[in-house]
């Protein structure tokens, strides 16, 4: 599962640095983009396999629809992305 958690973010960094060169040259932007990485502390008390019943009875009621649950520490989520135009 590291290893493959260390592919799955060695992959993002590539787009990542391929995205900004992308935009550099048609777009005449510098892009930046961050992977968002599920943390240990605070994530995966709420995004985790095991919650606890009391935070999982809350996110029932506040966000009935809440689906992202079950991560583990390192998987990533997304990312954040900025675009500047030069
Ligand atoms: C207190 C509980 C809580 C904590 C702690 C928390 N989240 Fe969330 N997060 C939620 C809830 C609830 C939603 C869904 C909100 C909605 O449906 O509008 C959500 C939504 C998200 C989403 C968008 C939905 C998706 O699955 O793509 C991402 C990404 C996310 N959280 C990442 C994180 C990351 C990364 C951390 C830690 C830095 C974190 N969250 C910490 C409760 C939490």
């Amino acid at each position: 599962m590291r290893t493959l958690k260390a592919a799955v973010a060695a992959i993002a960094l590539t787009l990542a640095i391929f995205g900004a060169a992308n935009a550099a040259t048609d777009d005449v932007k510098a892009r930046y983009m961050k992977a968002i990485p599920t943390a240990a502390k605070p994530c995966l008390a709420c995004h985790g396999a095991k919650i606890s019943p009391e935070v999982a009875a809350k996110l029932d009621d506040i966000y009935p629809e809440d689906k992202a649950r079950g991560y583990g520490a390192g998987d990533i989520r997304g990312a954040f992305t900025i675009r500047q135009p030069m």
